[in-house]
């Protein structure tokens, strides 16, 4: 047996028409997993699974918006209708709308960004439970991010959606254990993608944080997304309620 192999496992992966979560899609479909692509917008989400159905992997794509509880069911309905049983889910989208200091947030954007960070991801879960109970089998990744590792004075909202989608996984873990399903979060470091634009755009801050890193880069995507395979596969089958970091060293310093 290949230790990292998917053959024949039924993938969700929440936003990733681009990103981390595409590069999650790939490396899941590489690994021979059957993947449902999904994103707000449906043409980027068919572009993604249009070019792994061209390299002869398993792929499909579904507009869905993880804040909307009828689209979160027809993702998963439409998974298991067209692959089957669902055994592997991520839920990777999340949305950070607010910069700026706690005496500033208002309930509104606190409750989207709890809704859109946390509530979707519990949504996703209980929905994917009965097929991986059902097979005694299942891995749920939740992308989290160092972010709930330590405190901020301007992301304070998103950080703490991260925390605690780190302390969802421990408890799910607990929870949906005895059915063999693992429950994990992956808590990157910045990584260079459209979310942490105003990072590694602007070439100042970009070498600022960098030269402040152990291995002196920010994270690409494809840095991700095997790391989703692991958590997935055989590789991961004795990790969780963990969250596994993966920053480049930036929590050591
Ligand atoms: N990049 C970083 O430095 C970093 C660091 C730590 C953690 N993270 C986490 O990594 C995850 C992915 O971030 P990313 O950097 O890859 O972001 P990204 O490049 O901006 O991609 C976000 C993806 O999510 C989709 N999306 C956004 N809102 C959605 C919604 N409401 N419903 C469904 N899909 C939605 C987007 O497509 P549509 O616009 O078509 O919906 C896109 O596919 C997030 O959970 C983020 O918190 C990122």
């Amino acid at each position: 047996m290949k230790i990292f192999d998917l053959q024949g496992k039924v993938a969700i992966v929440t936003g990733s028409s681009r990103g981390i979560g595409k590069s999650i899609a790939e490396q899941l479909a590489r690994a021979g997993a059957s993947v449902m692509v999904s994103s707000r917008k449906r043409d980027a989400a068919e572009a993604v699974a249009e070019a792994l159905r061209g390299e002869g992997l398993s792929a499909l794509a579904i507009a869905a918006n993880i804040s909307r509880l009828d689209d979160v069911d027809a993702l998963v309905a439409t998974t298991r209708k067209e692959f089957g049983p669902i055994d592997i889910l991520v839920c990777n989208a999340a949305s950070n709308p607010y910069y700026g200091p706690t005496t500033g947030l208002t309930d509104e954007v606190f409750a989207k960004v709890m809704h859109n960070n946390v509530l979707s991801a519990i949504w996703l879960c209980n929905r994917v439970r009965p097929d991986m109970a059902a097979k005694r089998d299942g891995a749920i990744v939740l992308v989290s991010s160092i972010g709930g590792l330590h405190g901020s004075a301007v992301i304070g909202a998103y950080n703490l959606s991260k925390a605690a989608d780190m302390q969802l996984a421990r408890n799910l873990a607990v929870e949906f254990g005895p059915d063999n399903i693992r429950v994990n979060c992956i808590a990157p470091g910045v990584v260079r993608t459209d979310f942490a634009r105003a990072i590694h755009e602007d070439p100042a801050v970009r070498v600022m944080v960098e030269s402040e890193l152990p291995l002196r880069r920010i994270g690409e995507p494809d840095d991700i997304g095997g790391i989703a395979v692991m958590l997935a596969s055989r590789a991961g089958a004795y990790i969780t309620g963990q969250a596994i970091v993966v920053d480049g060293g930036a929590r050591i310093r």
